[in-house]
């Protein structure tokens, strides 16, 4: 589903924007969780947090013949554009991400010729959901690499959850993960931060 954006008190008229992306098409994605849960650590951390998730990223598969784009795709491609930083969640499917969170990621070749292009300068907090070690592990060293293609900064931490030993509907505020998980996306903000300061003192 996609959620408005939100924000906090620390909000101010030039928000940190992070844009989290990812989950599956399940009621229950576990990786939907994962989403907002690191979409939760951002917003903590002072952000503006919009949320793509499962069935909001069925888009058309991403075909390099047409400029044509229907107005969901077109959302998130600004989404994207505005954002300071993103969230990307996929689970593990045979080892690797899954086509939604792949075909989703492949329209971010529409902001090529950008004057911010792909991912340039923002951080991305990566995320991967499996039922095994694995899987999880695999899936996010390949969100990463992805990331890196787009030029983006995939953030320091990345989280690799194994579904099959945590119930990500269920856990409580004290759960490792769930610390985990917001520290993915305080990292997203940490690193927009220091890049507008960046900005700020540089001639
Ligand atoms: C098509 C498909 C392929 C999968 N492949 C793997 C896999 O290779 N290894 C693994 O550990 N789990 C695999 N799984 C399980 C999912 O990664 C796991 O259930 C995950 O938590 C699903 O995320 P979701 O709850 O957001 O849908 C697969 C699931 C599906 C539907």
């Amino acid at each position: 589903m996609a959620d408005a954006p939100t924000g906090d008190s620390k909000a101010t008229a030039y928000p940190i924007r992070v844009l989290a992306l990812g989950g599956s098409t399940r009621a229950e994605s576990s990786g939907g969780h994962a989403l907002r849960l690191a979409a939760e650590g951002a917003r903590v951390a002072g952000a503006q947090t919009e949320i793509l998730s499962g069935r909001a990223l069925m888009f058309p598969l991403y075909d390099t013949e047409t400029p044509e784009r229907d107005d969901a795709v077109r959302a998130m491609v600004d989404a994207v554009r505005r954002a300071d930083g993103l969230i990307v969640v996929s689970p593990g499917y045979h080892g690797g991400i899954s086509g939604l969170v792949k075909n989703a990621l492949d329209y971010i070749e529409d902001l090529r010729d950008d004057p911010r292009p792909y991912l340039e300068g923002r951080a991305v907090g990566c995320i991967a959901v499996a039922h095994g070690w694995q899987a999880a592990v695999t899936t996010l060293h390949q969100i990463r690499q992805v990331v890196h293609a787009l030029r983006g900064w995939p953030t320091p931490f990345g989280a690799a959850v194994n579904s099959s030993l945590v119930r990500l509907s269920d856990v409580t505020p004290d759960d490792p993960v769930v610390d985990q998980l917001h520290l993915v996306g305080r990292q997203v903000v940490e690193f927009a931060r220091m890049r507008r300061a960046a900005e700020g003192l540089m001639p």
